[in-house]
């Protein structure tokens, strides 16, 4: 049933987000594949082949994210059914608690919070009206507070415990109207913000956030943290 279904993918140029979009795209998804720059998703869209549309879209930006939202529309006639909030930023420096950069905490919080936060106000009024959505939040598990074991990357972490916090209430505001609201950890994946030395490649960091954002109709998975497929404590 992933036919007629669009998904958004937030970031979805490059890093994990263009294989998520790729993987989205060959499970028969059309995805409006995001970037900050519209060049960089047209690229991306070339790549991936039919079923890929390209949208200039930075999360940062309330006024970006009301224009994407509408040029969306505009490109395929409906709604949003499948929202991947993938887009993130890690921006720490060597400062740790009880020292702060408030600028980079700021933001941080601005794009990996506020942002995945933004984009969801505006597409998933749609999903409730259909009764039917995905919503798929990037985490890490730098944001567990169960696993919170030092002050590295400090701004990062409380930015992905934040985004924790919003999928679960998102997904109790949502309970019982058809929309799953989840959060995926894609585990240390090379990338732009992993690095080339990450021990995972990006098909296998885009596995359960694909997984999520493809759950079948009658499932019930929602509120949930998952990595590797499997429950990770908040
Ligand atoms: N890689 C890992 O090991 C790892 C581990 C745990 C969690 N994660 C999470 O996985 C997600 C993807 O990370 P990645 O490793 O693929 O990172 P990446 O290679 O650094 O890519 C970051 C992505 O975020 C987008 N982005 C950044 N700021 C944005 C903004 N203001 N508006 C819209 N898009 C913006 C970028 O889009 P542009 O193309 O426009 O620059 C890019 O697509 C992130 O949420 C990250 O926190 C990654």
């Amino acid at each position: 049933m992933n036919e007629n279904r669009t998904a958004l993918v937030t970031g979805g140029a490059r890093g994990i987000g263009v294989e998520i979009s790729r993987q989205l795209a060959e499970r028969g998804l059309r995805v409006l594949v995001a970037a900050r720059q519209l060049e960089a998703a047209e690229e991306a869209c070339r790549t991936i082949g039919p079923g890929a549309l390209p949208l200039a879209l930075d999360v940062s930006s309330a006024k970006s994210v009301t224009e994407a939202v509408r040029e969306a529309g505009e490109l395929t006639g409906g709604g949003v059914d499948v929202l991947v909030n993938n887009a993130g930023v890690s921006l720490d420096g060597e400062l740790r608690p009880p020292y702060v950069d408030e600028e980079v905490l700021r933001a941080t919080l601005d794009v990996n919070l506020v942002g995945a936060w933004r984009v969801a106000e505006a597409v998933v009024p749609g999903m409730v009206r259909a009764g039917y959505g995905r919503v798929v939040n990037l985490t890490s598990s730098y944001g567990s507070l169960a696993l919170m074991d030092s002050g590295r990357h400090p701004a990062y972490r409380v930015s992905k415990t934040a985004l924790n916090a919003f999928t679960r209430m998102l997904a109790g505001e949502l309970s019982g109207t058809g929309v799953l609201v989840n959060a995926a950890d894609p585990g240390w994946t090379r990338s732009g913000m992993g690095g080339p030395s990450a021990p995972r490649g990006p098909e296998e960091g885009a596995d359960t956030p694909v997984w999520l954002a493809t759950l079948p109709d009658g499932d019930d998975t929602t509120g949930g943290l998952f990595a590797g497929r499997e429950p990770l404590p908040w």
